[in-house]
């Protein structure tokens, strides 16, 4: 069975993108020919109402919360959007309890990979992208442990870049949980050129942690501010390929693929 590379979207600091990085990386990968699914694990709700609008959470609706209580499939979960290719497990407001829900199961942080495992229509993917909260909570834990892979957005100033080595300590930590996991790397977001702090903190990064910076940069653009608000992509709000954030979502992309490559080629081996 196909089994698509699944990869966590974390920082625990607020506010760095990590939303708006899941919604136009998956759109810039679907447009690629992928087949992406999102999943919304942030109690915000922003991917939810980035790619379909917010959901009324009403009694009875079967949920992404009760999937995990349940640890079942998710496979009746999964809507479209309107990026072909690009489809969502949305969340609710009762998300929310999450956290407090799961602390005293057995096994509390493989809840989603177990989720995962049992979904059938996961083959039908070839990546998955979780969008995480900013923090680092019992939710982000389990992403972690489903995942192969994790992306770290960081905004282009100082305070930011000083907590990523708060958050490598604390992934470090769940190596024993996770031991499949792999950086895929740190994307400078927010960045302006003429503000001499981002190219400073670009500087410092590179110096720090050399190739695991990415060389795309996500700059600052008004226009990704406006686009959830119509659910719609930065591709499709800005329609046009020298669009700011097409330019920098599809250069993100290009990279992405070239840096999960070499492990694309290792599963060949072992898998004949
Ligand atoms: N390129 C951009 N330039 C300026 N603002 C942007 C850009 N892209 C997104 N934004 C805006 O920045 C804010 C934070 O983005 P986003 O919600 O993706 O961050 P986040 O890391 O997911 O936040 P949280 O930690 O709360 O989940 C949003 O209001 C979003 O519309
Ligand atoms: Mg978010």
């Amino acid at each position: 069975m196909n089994r698509p590379t699944i990869i966590s979207i974390v920082n625990h600091k607020g506010g760095c993108l990590k939303t708006t990085l899941t919604v136009n990386l998956g759109a810039a990968l679907a447009r690629a020919g992928k087949r992406v699914l999102t999943i919304d694990l942030d109690a915000q709700q922003n991917l939810t109402a980035s790619l379909i609008g917010p959901i009324q959470w009403v009694e009875g609706m079967r949920t992404l919360y009760d999937a995990l209580l349940d640890e079942s499939s998710l496979d009746d979960l999964i809507q479209e959007t309107p990026t072909k290719g690009l489809d969502i497990i949305p969340i609710t407001e009762d998300f929310a309890g999450a956290d407090i829900s799961l602390v005293n199961v057995v096994g509390r942080e493989t809840i989603l990979k177990s989720c995962l495992s049992k979904t059938k229509r996961l083959a039908d993917y070839d990546i998955v992208f979780l969008d995480n909260a900013p923090s680092i909570s019992l939710v982000v834990m389990n992403s972690l442990v489903a995942s192969d892979f994790f992306l770290v957005p960081c905004s282009a100033e100082y305070l930011p870049m000083v907590g990523l080595s708060l958050l490598s300590e604390s992934i470090m930590k769940m190596k024993k949980l996770a031991p499949q996991l792999a950086a895929l790397g740190v994307v400078l977001t927010l960045y302006s050129h003429n503000e001499r702090i981002c190219r400073q903190v670009e500087t410092m990064l590179r110096k720090e942690i050399g190739d695991n910076l990415l060389s795309t940069k996500i700059r600052v653009n008004t226009k990704a501010k406006a686009a959830p608000s119509v659910q719609k992509t930065i591709f499709d709000y800005e329609n046009s390929a020298k669009g700011r954030g097409t330019e920098d979502y599809t250069a993100l992309a290009v990279e992405l693929l070239q840096r999960l490559e070499p492990y694309a080629e290792a599963a060949r081996v072992v898998n004949g």
